[in-house]
């Protein structure tokens, strides 16, 4: 792996880098807003460790196409994504278990140049950790949204997590029971994670089992979770919100601070 030209952990070229990837990821079908699509691809360049590149939940490669092109870019190895591809998901009732994603996802890599970049796993993520023993720098979880379903891939990969590396959850911020759930309890709650913030409906934190303890950290994460937790109740009624819950719903996701990240700024946050 050739490590990209760095200012303050961010590489010199990093806007150009971004707006690259953003083209690729807005050309492509599936689930990923450009605020959400430029943290990734940032977090892909800056995070400060070494090891794979692991997407849980391909779709149609949306995000796979983002990853990808940063990793391209700096020579960080192939980007791993894992799906069955069946979409027997939560995430995808449209797709009712019977057609697949399999084309299209294909298709979406070869018109962004990226084939040869990803290494493909056909799998659940739990068959591909089955075998799994090689360092994760960015583990991105955006496979099976139900509360098991979440908690088993953070239960599976986040072992494997290297020092340094970046644990991010999609649809955090959306009302799926798991992502939220998850991410308030087992990460925000962790002390093996330092920083960790918002950025549209992605959940982030850089693991840190050396210092993740440290009052700067916990004073973090901790404002982060009473906010965020005050969603929990809401998970467990899925997607349906209706009336005043929703509202009730909506006012406390505003209070989650979500918006756009500044890239020099994250890069020094996470930088060791
Ligand atoms: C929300 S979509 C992913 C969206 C994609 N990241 C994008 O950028 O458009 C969720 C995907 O997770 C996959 N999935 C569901 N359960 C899974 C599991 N246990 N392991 C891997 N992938 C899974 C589904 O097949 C579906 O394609």
């Amino acid at each position: 792996m050739s490590a990209p030209s760095q200012t303050s952990g961010l590489p010199q070229d990093f806007a150009p880098a971004s707006d690259e990837a953003w083209q690729r990821v807005s050309a492509a079908p599936g689930f990923l807003s450009e605020r959400e699509a430029r943290f990734l691809a940032l977090v892909a360049a800056a995070a400060p460790a070494r090891g794979a590149i692991l997407e849980i939940g391909s779709f149609k490669g949306k995000s796979t196409v983002g990853l990808a092109s940063i990793a391209a870019r700096y020579s960080l190895g192939r980007v791993i994504a894992v799906d069955p591809f069946t979409a027997p998901s939560s995430t995808d009732p449209s797709l009712g278990g019977s057609a697949s994603s399999y084309d299209d996802f294909c298709r979406t890599l070869a018109q962004a140049g990226l084939t040869d970049h990803v290494e493909v796993h056909r799998h659940f993520s739990r068959d591909l950790a089955s075998g799994w023993n090689r360092p994760i720098r960015v583990l991105w979880v955006d496979g099976d949204h139900t509360y098991r379903g979440a908690k088993e891939d953070l239960d599976l990969f986040a072992p494997h997590l290297a020092d340094g590396g970046i644990v991010a959850m999609h649809d955090v911020l959306h009302n799926f029971e798991g992502p939220i759930r998850v991410f308030v309890e087992e990460v925000l709650q962790s002390d093996r994670y330092g920083p960790a913030g918002f950025c549209g409906s992605i959940g982030w934190a850089q693991y840190r089992p050396r210092d993740g303890a440290a009052p700067r950290f916990r004073e973090l994460r901790a404002a982060q979770a009473r906010r965020a937790a005050r969603l929990l109740p809401f998970s467990t009624r899925g997607r349906g919100l209706r009336g005043l819950a929703k509202l009730r719903y909506q006012i406390y996701r505003a209070a989650v601070p979500h918006g756009d990240v500044d890239p020099h700024a994250w890069a020094d946050l996470i930088r060791r």
